[in-house]
């Protein structure tokens, strides 16, 4: 995934093919035909010898035949206390139980969860979801497919929940409202939805697409329609990526523990992360060493839409910071020398294969 071809490349950086395919040969990628595919990885080392950084925000969603469909990645958003938490604890007591795989081990930044009713998967963004959600809007990843808004129903429409709303809708998100609390004697349902519409919130029952689900976390009550819309939303957006070749993922959250180093909670966009690969993270590399599912379960890969905290990498990274795996340790530690030296270079964007390749510049 996010492969692009040597004319493509040429063309966005805006020199002869030849040049590139020269270019690519000293670094040890001979191309047979300017319609071969260039790693992602040389791809980036080569546009670095013209003077381009590289973004590969654009390039996580793999579209065409092989592409295989992949869980829908959920941020659950909303105002201080008003149950994003709980939601997600229950969601993910339910899954666990019904899977029975054990009780919760650890608590990681983001997590899978098998939907109890549809046994389908959604991989959610736990809390601080909303600041993970900025800090990767702001280093222009794309994580989130779909946004669950919550509103609790005795305090309604608050500040952060207009916040919230806006950040969806900037990103483009569909959106599913969640009114939590709703075994509260004080709850008050009907007010929270006049307060949504009057902070033009499109809801259903009012013409537009929003669906509102009345959910408590406490009783369970609504849990299962939630889930419903949710894979509902999923449905319509045919989320797919493939599974070959090498894997993207993106940084939600990340932390140096005292015994294992840096720690990092990290989604697959594109295709399979392996535990021993190495890989590039912002201006960082490393080589992973171990990964754990969302239930602390070692594990040897990751597939698309997947989360895993992995080991491994030489430093801390951020929340929003684009991992790519690379054929071995030297390129990796070629490519983030490339980065650091461009940090301030312009910004080539390389969607993948069926995008378009696009500059923004020459300076
Ligand atoms: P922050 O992370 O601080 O923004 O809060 P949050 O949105 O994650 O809220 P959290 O889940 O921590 O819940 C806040 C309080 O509301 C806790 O005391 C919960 O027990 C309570 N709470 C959450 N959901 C429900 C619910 O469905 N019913 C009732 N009665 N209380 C709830
Ligand atoms: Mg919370």
């Amino acid at each position: 995934p996010g492969d692009v071809t040597v004319r493509r490349l040429a063309q966005g950086i805006g020199v002869s093919t030849e040049k590139i395919e020269e270019v690519l040969g000293s670094i040890g990628e001979e191309m047979q035909s300017i319609e071969d595919r260039v790693p992602m990885d040389a791809a980036e080392l080569a546009a670095a010898e013209f003077g381009w950084a590289v973004s590969w925000a654009q390039s996580i969603t793999g579209s065409g035949t092989k592409a295989e469909p992949r869980p829908a990645v959920v941020t659950v958003m909303g105002h201080v206390d008003h149950g994003k938490t709980t939601l997600l604890d229950s969601l993910r007591r339910t899954s666990v139980a019904a899977s029975e795989a054990g009780g919760i081990t650890q608590h990681i930044g983001a997590f899978e969860v098998k939907m109890p009713g549809s046994k389908r998967s959604l991989t959610f963004l736990d809390t601080p979801g909303h600041a993970a959600f900025k800090a990767m809007r702001a280093r222009g990843a794309k994580v989130t497919d779909l946004v669950v808004l919550v509103v609790a129903a005795d305090d309604g429409v608050m500040p952060q929940t207009k916040e919230a709303y806006s950040q969806a809708r900037e990103c483009g998100c569909p959106l599913v409202v969640a009114i939590s609390k709703c075994d509260l004697p004080q709850a008050n349902v009907e007010k929270a939805k006049q307060q949504l519409v009057a902070a033009e919130v499109e809801l259903e029952e009012y013409g537009g697409n929003v669906q509102v689900v009345q959910i408590s976390a406490k009783t369970g009550a609504g849990l299962l329609e939630l889930e419903e819309a949710l894979i509902l939303q999923a449905d319509v957006l045919e989320l797919s990526a493939l599974r070959d070749g090498t894997a993207e993922a993106v940084v939600v959250e990340a932390h140096l523990d005292k015994g294992l180093g840096p720690v990092a909670t990290i989604i697959v966009k594109g295709g399979t992360l392996h535990v021993g690969d190495s890989v590039v993270v912002g201006t960082l590399w490393g080589k992973i060493r171990t990964m754990k599912d969302s239930t602390g379960t070692p594990i040897n890969s990751v597939l698309p839409g997947q989360p895993a905290e992995i080991c491994g990498l030489r430093g801390v990274p951020q929340a929003g910071d684009a991992l790519l795996a690379v054929c071995n340790e030297d390129r990796a530690k070629r490519v983030s020398d490339a980065r650091a030296a461009r940090k301030m270079a312009p910004m080539l964007q390389v969607p993948h294969m069926n995008g378009v390749l696009s500059g923004c510049g020459e300076t």
